[in-house]
């Protein structure tokens, strides 16, 4: 009798604190090229889908499409011209984590950092072993060097040679984060890093708490943005525990993101362009940028939307919808012939 009592109880207070927010279920992803995969996986929610498989699908599609340039098939390559790419999946009921680094010719890492995630040693691969241990499980392979490509990094080979650019640009990670009907969290990364690295090198994308974290009594994070600099910070990791301590997302964004880069800049010299997205376990969402993002986000009660993101006054972020012309803007940037 007593138990029952504190079954119903719980049980009662967590229907109440739906029925409060009104939400139970939402997905927010890093950047513009989140959109799609988050409208199709936030069906899949709607219907009873679950958070693992939502931000599987999601991050999937990005990688399919060839002219998102810094995420799975058509992701630019590294100095050499192989596209090494960095992947992570987190499950946030058990804390399991998969993740895979420098993983080449293989069509969809989150597939393989998903399945990592089901083992309790071995969970998280590096460069040949990570490639063999996808092609040995049975992950479709695929050159993942397009066309375009090739072209961007050829002429930026010229550029470096002939106008002494800096070679590095471009780290836009995807990252997602899910909260499914059963109160179930999860979170998903994947690049193709920084254009033009050296081989070998990995950012914080696939290491948990820098680029991804999520528990799912609380809530998750994602980042996108210069590994080096994000991973000195731990930012994902800090801003889930400051929404434990009780913060709204876009509290726990701000006090985790700015004083850390004023910090930097302080005593590093300099802060690399980044920005973190988070969302809660009630389905509130929150950004925080030192740079001009775009997110994606879709709930239960906002069809999906794209978002555009800036650094504000006192350690605040201005967020507003992107507009058509934006939009426009983008899907012909994307697609611009390469000379
Ligand atoms: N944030 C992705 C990278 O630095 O590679």
């Amino acid at each position: 009798m007593y138990i029952q009592f504190w079954v119903y109880f719980i049980y009662d207070k967590r229907l109440h604190e739906k029925e409060m927010v009104g939400l139970t279920y939402a997905m927010i992803g890093t950047w513009r090229m989140a959109y799609e995969g988050l409208a199709k996986a936030l069906t899949d929610l709607q219907n009873g889908g679950s958070s693992n498989d939502a931000v599987e699908t999601a991050i999937k599609e990005v990688e399919d499409y060839p002219f998102f340039k810094s995420v799975g098939y058509g992701g630019l390559p590294n100095a050499q011209g192989l596209v090494e790419m960095d992947s992570a999946f987190m499950d946030g009921d058990t804390f399991a984590i998969g993740a895979v680094a420098g993983i080449s010719d293989i069509k969809n890492p989150i597939s393989v950092a998903r399945k990592l995630s089901h083992e309790h040693f071995n969970s998280f691969l590096v460069g040949t072993g990570a490639t063999q241990y996808a092609m040995a499980n049975a992950f479709e392979a695929r050159n993942m060097l397009t066309e375009r490509a090739r072209k961007i990094w050829a002429k930026r080979l010229r550029e470096i040679s002939e106008k002494n650019l800096s070679p590095y640009d471009g780290h836009d990670t995807v990252g997602v984060i899910s909260l499914d009907q059963n109160n179930s969290m999860a979170v998903g990364t994947s690049t193709s890093g920084l254009f033009m690295k050296k081989p070998g090198r990995t950012g914080d994308s696939a290491l948990s708490g820098n680029g991804f974290y999520v528990d799912s009594e609380i809530g998750g994070a994602a980042a996108t943005g210069l590994g080096e600099d994000l991973m000195k910070g731990c930012l994902s990791y800090e801003i889930v525990r400051l929404m434990g301590t009780g913060l709204t997302p876009q509290q726990a964004c701000d006090q985790a993101v700015y004083p850390f880069v004023d910090k930097l800049k302080q005593r590093y010299g300099k802060a690399g362009e980044f920005s973190l997205v988070a969302l809660n376990n009630q389905g509130e969402w929150g950004i925080a940028t030192n740079v001009e993002f775009t997110f994606a986000v879709g709930t239960e009660k906002q069809e999906t939307q794209v978002y555009m993101a800036n650094p504000g006054p006192q350690h605040t972020t201005l967020i507003k919808p992107v507009s058509r012309e934006w939009l426009t803007a983008y899907a012909k940037r994307i697609k611009a012939p390469i000379d």
